[in-house]
């Protein structure tokens, strides 16, 4: 190993446990928000915020290409990858499923601004693991994988839980997932809506006691 390399890396080491990155020079004071040597990828960390409101035009599908591929090469536990990613922009598929939606939800009649049930997003990634929970943590790896990587292209997302929900409570949307093509045993975790961003929503507050460290 060449000397420099070392001297670098107990460098590096030392800041680290002095709790400040190796090149900003604020000591204990530095956090991820006021770091003078802040990147692009914590950049892209700190900003993302899901976004609700989007241009009705679905994301370019070459963009969409990068940001599925971002989510996979998200770690994997023995690398087995267990998901099944999806990408739905039809306005057929996702306008049939909001029909169902509306169906259950009158109180979407009359609402201007509701577009869709994937709150209103034009595309939505529909990520599939085994009914058995095994691919839970790694699935959510590539959700964020592929979030982030979308917000670095400009390209908001959002996370729907509610969606998930929806449809294991609505059998008439099994048509729906059918078309999906899922593996055999697998199932919907995470809907995921994508979009150009038409809203700059207020970062929601963070509870940093929620991490210490422990001497
Ligand atoms: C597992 C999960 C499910 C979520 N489900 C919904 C949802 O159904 N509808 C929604 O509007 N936002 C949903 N969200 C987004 C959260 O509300 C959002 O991430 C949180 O309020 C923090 O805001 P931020 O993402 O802008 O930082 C979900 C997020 C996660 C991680």
């Amino acid at each position: 190993m060449k000397p420099t390399f070392v001297i670098a890396a107990a460098a590096a080491a030392a800041a680290l446990l002095a709790g400040c990155c190796q090149k900003c020079g604020k000591g204990d004071a530095c956090t991820a928000e006021a770091c003078d040597s802040r990147n692009e990828v914590i950049e892209t960390i700190l900003t993302r915020r899901s976004i609700r409101a989007y241009s009705p035009e679905a994301v370019d599908r070459t963009q969409m290409q990068t940001i599925v591929e971002c989510g996979l090469n998200a770690p994997s536990g023995l690398n087995m990858q267990p998901w099944a990613v999806r990408v739905v922009d039809s306005e057929e598929f996702i306008g049939g499923m909001t029909a169902l939606y509306r169906e259950r939800h009158p109180e979407t009649d009359g609402d201007e601004s509701f577009r869709n049930m994937f709150r209103n997003a034009p595309t939505v990634v529909f990520i599939a693991s085994p009914d058995d929970g095994s691919g839970v943590f790694d699935c959510g790896l590539l959700a964020e994988n592929m979030m982030l990587a979308a917000w670095s292209m400009g390209i908001g997302s959002c996370c729907l839980g509610s969606a998930i929900g929806f449809i294991a409570s609505t059998p008439e949307t099994a048509p729906f997932i059918e078309r999906l093509s899922l593996p055999e045993g697998y199932r919907p975790l995470i809907a995921i809506g994508f979009g150009y961003p038409d809203e700059q929503p207020e970062a929601r507050e963070r509870d940093m006691s929620k991490a210490i460290f422990v001497d």
